[in-house]
């Protein structure tokens, strides 16, 4: 049968094309609730790679974890950038195909060509500065942090000693927000509106077109400022190392930081928090917090539950073999780290309750793409969730775990919400002589912080002036 993909169409070892599989869609009720029984589903029928329908396009799903690896180690034979895609050059692929919007935004997630490597090794050198542990501006990041994620915790408290709140609207989003503020160095709370309009375009809601229009209009703003006067945040550290990319390419760059920051670092806190506080089959956690163990902690939970679930597309560079089938040059290709995790080959090496799991996981990926902003993105939640844990003396889930609503994208996965019932910690009192550097945020020693956090902060007025405080701050509920 002719399929609608052509006659260069992919063809099985059965001599099927990718089209003639009648791929399952992807994307229904059952991978928003349960998407380990579709990976399951799929590997069933179709063994480590299988054909699937992502909402009118098909594509081939790799679920093995031994071929997820054979892509993502192998740029040449599998590169990025949809200039490969057969069925795209070919007007084969819908013009208001639902993901064309996220894939048609040429940044260093989605670019493969000539220009990456360059691109790449500039943000390398932009993003060293806030992850060199020496680095004056990594230990400014860190104090950054601390000092946003005392400040939330204080606006929750407003609420009472004890109560109930939805850690993620309330902590988990807001603070990584703050820290792509800091990181691309908007001077104060300006940047706060822009931010907000990243949430809308995240959420995929009916505002999300002119939010994306607005925060593009903000970041190509922003760029010209930092080119006309630099300073020492990300985005002058990224021109500085590659002073070719114009004014409009910079934007696309500073959008992806903000869409990754936002996003991924908010989910991997919040899922860390439900594994603290449920033990998730494994009920040593909150001893091992205390004995320094967060990164432990996360790295399972980053494995358990990648905030990436599938990665964007690459293309077979020729005709090759994967799983069972062989795949054609320019063919689709999206690995599953979610999939790949459950593969029996990977999941059964998984020593289940052990408190040091493996590294061979590929939630940041794996080979030459793999992120860039693992240490940034790991100091961020760990700093973040280790003040939870210090400022709440308790922190339960306010429903069962297995009943937290979550949203899925083809792309991630993540808490729609996080709600818990708190109580803070008591204040410890202060010496006359060293007043409180924030009346109800007692901070840890930490000898790599900086000592003066509040200078990170933004004035308070200015603060409560801001969109991003104004909404936080209609949040707080008394759950006395
Ligand atoms: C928990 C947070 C994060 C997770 C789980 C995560 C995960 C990943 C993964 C799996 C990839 C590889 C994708 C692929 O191979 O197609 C990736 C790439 C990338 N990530 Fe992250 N990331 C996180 C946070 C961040 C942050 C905060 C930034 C920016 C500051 C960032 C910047 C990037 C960039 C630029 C790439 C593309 C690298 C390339 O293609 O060369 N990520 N990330």
């Amino acid at each position: 049968m002719e399929s609608q993909w052509g006659e260069s169409g992919s063809v099985g070892v059965d001599g099927t094309r990718l089209a003639d599989t009648a791929p399952e869609p992807l994307l229904t009720r059952d991978y928003e609730t349960r998407p380990s029984l579709v990976y399951e589903r799929l590997r069933q029928r179709h063994g480590a790679v299988a054909p699937v329908d992502l909402l009118g396009v098909p594509a081939w799903l790799v679920l093995g974890y031994r071929e997820a690896l054979q892509v993502l180690q192998d740029d040449d034979a599998w590169p990025k950038g949809l200039e490969n895609w057969r069925a795209r050059s070919a007007g084969e692929v819908p013009a208001d195909w639902p993901l064309g919007p996220s894939l048609e935004v040429n940044h260093v997630l989605i670019q493969g060509g000539s220009g990456y490597g360059r691109l790449r090794t500039a943000w390398d050198a932009a993003l060293k500065p806030f992850q060199d542990p020496g680095h004056p501006q990594a230990k400014r990041l860190k104090a950054a942090v601390t000092a946003y994620a005392d400040e939330l915790i204080t606006l929750i408290g407003q609420g009472g000693g004890t109560g109930v709140a939805d850690l993620s609207a309330q902590f988990s989003r807001p603070l990584p927000l703050m820290v792509a503020s800091h990181l691309l160095g908007f001077p104060g709370s300006q940047g706060d509106d822009a931010l907000m309009d990243m949430w809308r375009v995240l959420d995929a809601g009916p505002d999300a077109e002119p939010a994306l229009e607005r925060l593009l209009a903000t970041l190509a703003e922003l760029a010209a400022a930092k080119l006309d006067k630099p300073g020492d945040d990300f985005p002058s550290h990224l021109l500085a190392a590659h002073p070719g990319l114009s004014l409009d390419e910079l934007a696309r760059e500073l959008f992806m930081l903000l869409g990754m920051t936002s996003d991924h670092v908010g989910i991997l806190m919040s899922n860390t928090v439900v594994e603290v506080i449920s033990g998730d089959g494994d009920g040593g956690v909150r001893a091992s917090l205390s004995a320094g163990m967060i990164r432990e902690t996360m790295n399972r939970v980053v494995m358990r539950k990648p905030p990436l679930v599938n990665f964007v597309p690459r293309f077979a560079a020729r005709d090759t073999p994967l799983g069972n089938y062989t795949i054609r040059a320019g063919d689709p290709v999206w690995v599953s780290s979610a999939a790949a995790h459950a593969d029996p080959l990977f999941a059964d090496h998984v020593a289940a309750g052990s408190t040091i799991s493996t590294r061979a996981h590929l939630s940041w990926g794996a080979g030459r793409r793999q992120c860039p902003a693992r240490e940034l993105a790991s100091t961020v939640a760990a700093v973040g969730v280790g003040r939870l844990f210090e400022r709440f003396s308790h922190l339960d889930l306010a429903l069962p775990a297995d009943q937290l609503p979550w949203r899925s994208s083809p792309f991630m996965r993540g808490l729609r919400s996080l709600p818990v019932r708190y109580e803070l910690a008591p204040v410890p009192r202060q010496s006359a002589e060293q007043p409180p550097a924030s009346a109800s945020a007692p901070r840890t020693a930490d000898p790599d912080a900086d000592p003066d956090a509040e200078a990170v902060l933004p004035a308070p007025a200015a603060r409560q002036r801001s969109s991003l405080w104004r909404y936080l701050t209609g949040l707080i509920r008394s759950g006395r």
